[in-house]
């Protein structure tokens, strides 16, 4: 394996940088904060992998190279000389690409994978785990045999609470109403659970649209730009005394939006362009967020879904004034530090 102890002695190294509140889409709010004391501990965020067996039928080629990137990523985490001391990883769904007629066996051969890493992993479902049968049994059974109940589900680590939500048929037609309310009542169950105990919420699809919706409607193609049904954040709003932060992949762009303190964090995963994956540090007093891109020598810009290479043109919107902003955020959206201490419930 090629050694890159650069890549992200670079991102240990980075000055701590507050967000720049005109950088921020208006009607948000940006907490100031420095992180205190040593890091309390660490977790990686890959999602959108989009892995293909290399014993799938036919191998899909609008990610190239998504198993090269893979394969690095494992490596990296495995030699140890790439990232910083890491105590879990964090699968935000879409790890495998599923055009293939066996899902089961693309799962199991993705979770052989993860199972080599030497820390544990903590998986969300994303709609090409499931093709988006959010709430449909026989849809979810590959995912569920080969991950076990890791649907709607919490965990706790040195403190902070994680609630993990599958939110994979976010817009589907064909979503039961009946798994909509059953996904809510859970979600605040989840959330109650924690107390006032600082809360990071995983969720496949974000849940408030990361660029103007109108344009990141046009420039991702599907109607789960954000999640559609609204109970979600609304929840959030409600516990907003406790949530840190919402993290979540899907449209395989990068980029935070602010609302009520709590900061909304897309990455864009590893398939597609730009190729980011997130480092998250927690202090005792704040999270603090970096987004990393993989290897120059990884990139492949046909991969991106939100360009010239799908539409004939490129999109930005009012805050990302050229193309390259628009897909991977600005530097404060891409270094991020949220307080864990919040504001006393109202
Ligand atoms: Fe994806
Ligand atoms: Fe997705």
């Amino acid at each position: 394996m090629k050694t890159r102890r650069q890549f992200l002695a670079a991102a240990a190294t980075v000055a701590v940088a507050l967000p720049a509140r005109g950088e921020i889409p208006a009607g948000t709010n940006v907490p100031s904060v420095v992180p205190e004391g040593v890091p309390l501990f660490r977790f990686i965020q890959i999602n959108d992998t989009h892995y293909q067996s290399p014993r799938a039928e036919v191998i899909h080629p609008t990610y190239l190279q998504a198993n090269g990137r893979v394969h690095w990523l494992c490596d990296a985490l495995k030699s140890g000389g790439v990232f910083p001391p890491v105590d879990f990883i964090l699968h935000l769904g879409d790890m495998t690409h599923q055009h293939s007629v066996d899902r089961r066996q693309e799962l199991r051969t993705f979770k052989a994978l993860l199972d080599t890493l030497p820390v544990p992993t903590y998986t969300v479902v994303g709609n090409h785990d499931n093709v988006q049968g959010e709430g449909n049994p026989e849809k979810e059974a590959p995912y569920r045999e080969v991950f076990g109940e890791r649907f709607d589900y919490t965990f706790s680590h040195k403190g902070v609470g994680f609630v993990v939500t599958d939110v994979s048929g976010t817009g589907m037609p064909d979503l039961p109403p009946a798994r909509v309310l059953r996904r809510e009542q859970r979600f605040r169950e989840h959330l109650d659970s924690f107390g006032s105990q600082p809360v990071i919420i995983a969720a496949h699809v974000p849940l408030l649209p990361v660029r103007e919706s109108a344009v990141l409607a046009k420039s991702f193609g599907f109607v789960s730009h954000y999640v559609r049904e609204p109970g979600l954040l609304e929840i959030v709003r409600t516990h907003r005394h406790h949530v840190v932060a919402v993290l979540s992949g899907h449209l395989h762009l990068s980029g935070t939006v602010w609302s009520d303190g709590v900061a909304h964090i897309d990455v864009c995963g590893t398939a597609s362009y730009p190729h980011d994956i997130a480092l998250h540090t927690v202090y005792r007093n704040c999270l603090r967020t970096q987004l990393l891109r993989l290897p120059s020598d990884l990139l492949v810009p046909s991969t991106n879904i939100h360009g010239a290479h799908r539409y004939g043109r490129d999109f930005t919107d009012a805050t990302h004034p050229d193309y390259t902003g628009y897909l991977m955020g600005s530097a404060a959206e891409r270094e991020v530090l949220v307080p864990l201490r919040r504001p006393p419930r109202p």
